[in-house]
């Protein structure tokens, strides 16, 4: 044996593991993980900027941005500074905005009819984003809390939230978006049969290209508190939205909102909350295949951003993760108020 000349390398630990320890196994899933560019390769799923959409809220004034305390590192913008913010996106490549408005009080009344307005401020923000910005994609909430004096999504007589008589006013709020330049159309009301009737709204309008991003499950859930703090509704919500928004004990009910949802015409679905109901996101795209959303809501924004602020958490890990995690469950893309912050760090930024 030719004797080598070489320094003897150094020991590693494989050096000190006797042979006989091995356990002779042929399916190690531990060999693909051994290496960064390894882990790349065997990768199931990716976050990219595509898979992003913004929801901002607009206020009335010029120049005016407002903190939102519940969701800290999150305001309201005046509509010069939302078409500051879609710029901004637009750089970043985020695909498209979803808008809420909050309404000021004294425009508020039982009939939600500021929602008709077509001078209202989501219609005002459609208009100079649509102007200024043209690429960006626009999706705007048909509903009525955010006009509503008491807080709901409809209308309210005798403590009871009528059905067919709130989806008639849903679609021409609908309608109002459409003409003002709102590229998708997201019902987030949970009456029944609106899918339907606002698709038809839309058609008779002219607006056949107009998509319809339904809320197909969305939940009656504790997540949304700091949403109702950004858009006022939280001290006047009178009761809760149990007789509309579903149960979370629920998961088959899901299904059948969706097929409904689907059948009446919608060209995507949407989950909401999110995190705690991927489970509902993995059943949907399952099932119908659709593309399909999750809306990463308020309170889950706040306990995440509440714990990296606390130094709590890795926060540059932890957003990415909790996206990755809509994306594994199989999720075309994701409502999310990260989405400057991770659009950013996705390029590197
Ligand atoms: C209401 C609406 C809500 C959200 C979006 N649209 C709240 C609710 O149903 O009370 C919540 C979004 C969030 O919490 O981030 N139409």
């Amino acid at each position: 044996m030719p004797v080598s000349t070489a320094r003897p390398r150094a020991k590693t630990e494989t050096d000190t593991v006797p042979a006989e320890h091995s356990l002779g196994l042929a399916t190690r899933l531990r060999r693909n993980r051994k290496s960064d560019w390894s882990r790349r390769l065997v990768r199931e799923n990716t976050l990219t900027v595509d898979d992003l959409i913004w929801p901002i809220f607009v206020m009335d004034g010029a120049g005016r941005r407002e903190p939102i305390p519940s969701m800290p590192g999150v305001e309201r913008l005046s509509v010069d500074e939302a078409v500051r913010a879609s710029a901004e996106a637009a750089r970043l490549g985020i695909p498209a905005l979803a808008l809420f408005p909050y309404t000021d009080p004294d425009l508020r009344d039982p009939e939600g009819s500021e929602a008709l307005n077509d001078g209202n401020l989501v219609c005002q923000a459609l208009r100079a984003i649509k102007t200024e910005v043209p690429d960006i994609g626009l999706i705007t909430d048909v509903a009525l809390d955010p006009y509503t004096s008491h807080g709901h999504d409809g209308l309210l007589e005798n403590g009871r939230i009528l059905n067919d008589e709130t989806v008639a006013v849903l679609v021409r709020q609908a309608v109002v978006q459409a003409e003002a330049g709102a590229d998708v159309i997201a019902p987030s009301d949970m009456m029944d049969g609106r899918i339907g009737a606002i698709r038809e709204g839309l058609d008779a309008a002219g607006f056949e290209d107009v998509q319809i991003m339904s809320y197909a499950a969305k939940y009656a859930s504790a997540f949304y508190g700091p949403f109702r703090d950004a858009i006022g509704t939280a001290k006047t919500l009178s009761g809760d939205k149990r007789t509309y928004q579903m149960d979370p004990a629920n998961g088959l009910e899901a299904l059948r909102e969706a097929a409904l949802d689907i059948e009446e015409g919608a060209d995507m679905l949407m989950v909401k909350p999110g995190l705690p109901y991927l489970d509902i996101v993995f059943r949907l795209k399952d099932t119908f295949g659709l593309p399909t959303y999750a809306y990463q809501v308020s309170g889950e924004y706040a306990m995440i951003e509440g714990a990296i602020r606390n130094g709590w958490v890795d926060g540059e890990r932890i957003v990415v993760e909790s996206l990755m995690a809509f994306k594994r469950a199989g999720a075309d893309g994701i409502l999310t108020y990260f989405a400057p912050r991770v659009a950013k760090r996705l390029a590197g930024l």
